[in-house]
């Protein structure tokens, strides 16, 4: 194994969470989710990344309960869905979410997208209120770690003024989109970015940048995908209901992209983005 990458990053609260995850974002709900999830954690994978929205949790939740891994062992995260901010929403939300994944305490629970001005002229305070859930749940143990998805600066502000931080925020990231105004953001207040579609959803893995690094590392264009965002401190969460994907997504701790070539790849510029804007969306 490559020692220069650690296997886990250490949140602001101290708590561990391990480098990679796996992604569950339009897994199909039903036996494909159920034996993909089990065959991720088979493979080594001990992050999963679930979310209420992608209507699949209880089938995740099978997949983790038939996996046989100690619960203690694994580090489950899911995501509070548009239709349920606010205080009350949100705590019911959470209990419905537990329960569809079979458990009884997460290890991260993220607000999936801020409430924006161009959809509320109230947004700040929906979204204070619901981080003020999300506080609570925090506070009483029923998770251990909290944070958001998509914010940006503008949408963090309030957040980062409040008596939690927010540990994590999941966003956009993949060689093509690196948002760096939001990442420098979250690093000065220690804020661990998450890469969702760290692939691009299968859009930049055609990039000849990426195809030429892979011959040259021999590995994939995926695993190069990967192995950047990881040598950024960068948390990827890959998806992949193909078994041998799932398995070469976390075969990616036995190389190194040099210095130059990482470079290389911020360069790529704008590309692969999936458009999906928290100030334009209309979901
Ligand atoms: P599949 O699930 O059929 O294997 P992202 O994680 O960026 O959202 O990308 C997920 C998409 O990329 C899915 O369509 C997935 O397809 C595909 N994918 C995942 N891993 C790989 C891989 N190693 N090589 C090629 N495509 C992959």
């Amino acid at each position: 194994m490559n020692e220069s990458i650690k296997k886990e990053f250490i949140l602001a609260n101290d708590v561990t969470i391990p480098c990679i995850g796996y992604g569950t974002w339009q897994t199909p709900d039903g036996e494909t989710a159920v034996r993909s999830v089990e065959a991720a954690i088979d493979s080594g994978y001990r992050h999963i990344d679930a979310a209420a929205a992608y209507e699949n949790e209880e089938s995740v939740g099978e997949g983790i309960a038939k996996s046989g891994i100690e619960r203690s062992e694994l580090f489950i995260t899911s995501k509070l869905w548009n239709s349920e901010r606010g205080y009350q929403k949100a705590k019911a939300a959470f209990d419905k979410t537990l329960s569809d994944l079979r458990l009884d305490y997460l290890d991260l629970y993220l607000i999936h997208w801020p409430a924006s001005p161009s959809q509320f002229p109230d947004w700040e305070e929906i979204n204070l209120e619901t981080w003020r859930a999300m506080t609570e749940l925090y506070k009483e143990g029923k998770v251990r770690a909290i944070g958001v998805s998509n914010f940006t600066p503008r949408h963090l502000e309030a957040l980062v003024k409040t008596e939690v931080v927010p540990m994590v925020n999941q966003i956009e990231y993949h060689p093509g989109c690196m948002q760096e105004e939001t990442v420098s953001y979250c690093r000065k207040y220690g804020i661990q970015i998450e890469a969702w579609s760290p692939l691009g959803t299968g859009r930049v893995l055609s990039h000849p940048l990426l195809l030429e690094l892979g011959k040259k590392y021999g590995k994939s264009a995926a695993q190069i995908c990967i192995r950047w965002c990881l040598q950024n401190q960068v948390l990827p969460l890959p998806k992949s209901t193909t078994p041998s994907r799932i398995i070469e997504n976390i075969d990616i701790f036995d190389f190194e992209i040099s210095g130059s070539d990482r470079e290389l790849i911020d360069c790529i510029g704008d590309f692969g983005k999936s458009g999906l804007e928290p100030d334009s969306i209309d979901f």
